[in-house]
């Protein structure tokens, strides 16, 4: 099983990588107006606050506030209309790719995989690479040198490129040695905690909860920089979506029993939950016979639906939540935040909408509205 992925991986990267290397796709054709907008960013264009927005595809981009933006993490293939527009705004545009335990541990593989994000990048002009890890990984050894041979590569192959690390809420010492966090840190721009998803493991009790507690995602972030790593270094990640729970049981708002559903040894998990954008979740709020509830110790609101004869208890953020959360930025001086998606926001131009796109955009950064140059 192991080697089988292993080799399928090896033979899908030496694919792409001689399919890039052959010249039959249209390397180097810059698709902008200027050819300069094909250049990456220099690594002197610098903010002093990161925004970065995750982007699922789409032409939802066209409507997002680019005067807030200072790096597209892209899901989808990049259109190539999006890096013409994201680079004549001055805006960086990066991939996202899986690390995978077995590139600690082959040097071929990881030669390739390296080699081929670099070709991907440049074949599309982009300005770098956001590194996630694959789900299924348990331990990861090696992190910190893997992390550090990316970045080496990239700056010597794309100066000025942003390597970037997503990372769960809190440091997970089970899976990565918690002694090296410090050093990866270094070795790459900055991490991205995705300050969400904190309710994956549930150990106490089986209970529809928030997603994004402002105070675990404070302690969380909290226990990155007590392990050295610079505030500088962290993005805080934000959830522009909510957690739609079916109550198995329904006693009363904000007392919502769901389904057992075991996760990495925890008897339940938010992953029950349906994941809805924000624009949905303002579709459905008026619906709901409980209207908007605020949660004071999580600092979440949520609301209560019926669908038929269930119950449905829909936990998410708002300006409210995340404005509050925006502080912790402040408080722990750290280097920005991240939204997670900007395709959750309804771009229509209703009015009543597009109040509440802009409430979502400006909760980024509740002190300074602007903060590019
Ligand atoms: C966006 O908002 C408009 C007006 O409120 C609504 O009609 C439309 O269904 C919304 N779109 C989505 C995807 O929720």
């Amino acid at each position: 099983m192991r080697w089988s992925l292993a080799l399928a991986q090896f033979v899908a990267v030496l694919v792409m990588w001689i399919g890039g290397a052959s010249g039959v796709s249209p390397i180097n054709v810059c698709p902008c107006s200027k050819r300069s907008l094909c250049q990456p960013l220099p690594a002197d264009h610098q903010f002093q606050v990161e925004v970065l927005v995750v982007d699922n595809g789409g032409k939802d981009w066209k409507h997002y506030d680019w005067s807030k933006i200072t790096t597209i993490i892209a899901l989808q293939n990049v259109d190539s209309e999006l890096l013409c527009h994201a680079h004549e705004k001055g805006v960086r545009i990066v991939m996202k790719d899986v690390m995978l335990q077995m590139y600690s541990q082959d040097r071929l593989l990881r030669n390739l995989w390296i080699t081929s994000m670099v070709h991907s990048t440049q074949k599309y002009f982009l300005d770098g690479i956001n590194l996630e890890f694959s789900h299924q990984m348990k331990n990861f050894e090696g992190l910190s040198a893997l992390v550090a041979e990316v970045t080496e590569t990239f700056q010597r192959m794309i100066p000025g490129s942003q390597i970037s690390v997503t990372l769960p809420w809190t440091p997970d010492c089970r899976a990565f040695n918690c002694n090296d966090f410090a050093a990866v840190a270094k070795s790459c721009d900055f991490f991205v905690v995705q300050s969400f998803a904190i309710h994956l493991q549930m150990w106490r009790d089986c209970f529809a909860k928030a997603n994004a507690p402002y105070h675990q995602a404070l302690s969380g972030l909290s226990a990155y920089i007590r392990l050295g790593v610079d505030p500088k270094k962290l993005v805080m990640g934000i959830p522009w979506f909510g957690r739609d729970y079916t109550c198995l049981d329904f006693y009363e708002p904000g007392r919502c029993e769901i389904t057992k559903k075991p996760f990495k040894g925890a008897p339940c998990s938010s992953q029950v939950a349906k994941q809805i954008p924000y624009k949905e979740v303002m579709e459905q709020l008026p619906k709901s016979f409980t209207g908007r509830y605020w949660d004071d110790s999580y600092k979440s609101p949520y609301y209560v639906y019926k669908d038929g004869s269930s119950y449905h208890e829909v936990w998410y953020d708002d300006p409210e939540s995340l404005s509050l959360k925006a502080t912790i930025m402040k408080k722990l001086k750290l280097r920005g935040i991240s939204a997670w998606f900007g395709n959750s926001l309804n771009h229509s131009f209703n009015p009543i909408a597009a109040m509440q796109t802009e409430g979502m955009w400006n909760a980024l950064c509740p002190i300074r509205r602007k903060w590019r140059v």
